[in-house]
């Protein structure tokens, strides 16, 4: 943070290139600055459900003070830094979208008489009266623009709000306290540790997030429907990929160019698998070539700017047919998920899914004559032998974060019931890796994920990424209409 006046003094000091200011044109850049305020500020779509949100944990936690800190800057390297993401509790809590969000932000919820005051402490813009605003490179508005005033993100976000300098002061008072630890090292060091407390303080503020509102549901649909866009931006670069080396990275920059344009930044690293790649699970490189017959599954989402994240898979025939062996283990997948996207509805369980994709994966190794027993005798638990070929989970909660409510208890996720309002991902796969021996050469290195966002219905399940096809017939239309127009 900046009561941490760490970043602050760390970025004025003197870096090898910078040129050194004469005392005359400090005296100079006081002077002349007409104000410049932010037109048309209004209060943002979020305030009631955020005003919604907070009410809950002010319940919970009646007398505590509850702290969110937005996160640092993490350097790069020397003097360069990670893009800022802010934490997702600061942002669930106080609704403040990637563009407005200063790092070292610190949300406060302070008790009451009667419940808590939302509190929100950043670093605002620089005056023109101290030196910031042109010789702080990492705050400063000559640097890295324009930050809100004060009054301008009270007006924005429907919160109170203070300069981060006065936060240690206002902390001083040690009162009972709950922080979401290890965003903040400033902040944390202010905030007795209290283990036990902070687990279940994580533990609430995750939980509060697994259904979602109105609010969720349509930056949810905006997030998918920019990734539906980005998908098509991706094929459309296939034949160029084809042409150079690593062309994985070419299809991999068509994706980030649209997560740029219309959201913050990718939800997570694109994996973009060609051939056998497709066979590693969080294949991030993608620095592989892109070869003609090959398929290729690329899981990308884009981060919409209130941070809510897309989280699809598509698997495609690079020259925009399948062979036979790849139709076939295509059509194993496929089947998996509309088993499993069946079994999303109110009143199932989480495990129900996925059990469901099991299914018809071990139906189709069995089919494939690799399976050494029964599909059913491989179903039973003590045994498992189909996954082999399907290791990974056929799914998760998606929201703000791509894996949502990471510090919920077991009874809370996976062996809880679903409810309406709850976004999830289906995402069953089949993967053969290229020296699995119980497989024939032509399907050797094959590796198939579909994977898409479903949002759990009253009546049962709407799938929110159903514009992207997922029928092998219907994919390859789809990539003649993009490919030969
Ligand atoms: N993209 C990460 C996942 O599918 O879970
Ligand atoms: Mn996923
Ligand atoms: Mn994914």
């Amino acid at each position: 943070m900046s009561t941490s006046t760490n970043n602050n003094d760390k970025a004025l000091e003197v870096r090898t290139h910078d040129i050194p200011l004469a005392d005359a044109m400090t005296e100079f850049m006081k002077q002349g600055w007409a104000p410049s305020p932010l037109e048309g500020v209004k209060p943002h779509k979020s305030i009631p459900f955020t005003t919604a949100r907070r009410e809950k944990v002010s319940k919970q936690y009646p007398g505590v003070r509850l702290l969110f800190p937005a996160g640092s800057l993490k350097i790069r390297s020397n003097d360069s830094d990670y893009q800022f993401r802010a934490h997702s509790a600061f942002s669930w809590y106080t609704g403040i979208i990637a563009s407005d969000c200063v790092p070292d932000s610190v949300f406060v919820m302070e008790p009451t008489a009667t419940g808590h005051e939302a509190l929100l402490f950043i670093h605002p813009r620089s005056p023109r009266n101290s030196d910031e605003f042109y010789r702080n490179a990492r705050f400063g508005e000559f640097w890295i623009g324009r930050r809100m005033t004060l009054e301008e993100s009270e007006t924005k976000y429907g919160i109170k709000v203070a300069q981060i300098e006065s936060l240690a002061e206002f902390l001083s008072d040690k009162k009972e306290a709950l922080i979401v630890r290890g965003q903040d090292a400033e902040v944390d060091k202010l905030i007795v540790e209290r283990t036990e407390a902070e687990v279940e303080f994580l533990n609430f503020t995750s939980m509060q997030r697994i259904i979602k509102d109105q609010y969720e549901i349509d930056e949810m649909q905006k997030a998918i429907d920019a990734s539906v866009r980005g998908f098509a931006d991706m094929v459309r670069v296939f034949p160029a990929a084809t042409t150079v080396a690593r062309g994985e990275r070419v299809i991999e920059g068509a994706f980030y160019g649209r997560a740029r344009l219309e959201g913050n930044d990718n939800g997570y690293p694109s994996i973009v698998a060609s051939g056998a790649h497709a066979c590693v699970l969080h294949w991030i490189k993608n620095d592989g070539d892109v070869l003609p017959g090959d398929l290729i599954l690329i899981d990308a989402g884009v981060e919409v700017e209130s941070h809510y994240t897309a989280d699809i898979t598509r698997t495609f025939p690079i020259n925009g047919k399948f062979t036979e062996a790849q139709r076939k283990i295509y059509m194993i997948v496929y089947k998996a998920q509309q088993a499993g996207i069946a079994a999303v509805k109110p009143g199932a369980k989480f495990k129900d899914f996925h059990n469901a994709c099991m299914v018809e994966i071990a139906k189709g190794a069995e089919e494939l004559g690799v399976l050494p027993i029964s599909a059913e005798e491989s179903l039973k638990p003590e045994q498992g032998l189909h996954r082999r070929w399907q290791f990974h989970g056929s799914g998760h909660h998606l929201g703000i974060d791509v894996h949502d409510c990471a510090h919920a208890r077991k009874e809370q996720y996976a062996d809880a019931v679903l409810e309406a309002g709850m976004i999830l991902t289906v995402e069953p796969g089949f993967y053969i890796q290229p020296d699995d021996t119980l497989f024939p050469p032509e399907y050797r290195g094959i590796g198939v994920r579909i994977e898409d966002d479903i949002l759990v219905t009253q009546s049962g399940a709407k799938i929110l990424s159903n514009a992207l096809p997922r029928h092998p017939d219907e994919v390859e239309a789809y990539m003649a209409r993009i490919l030969m127009p």
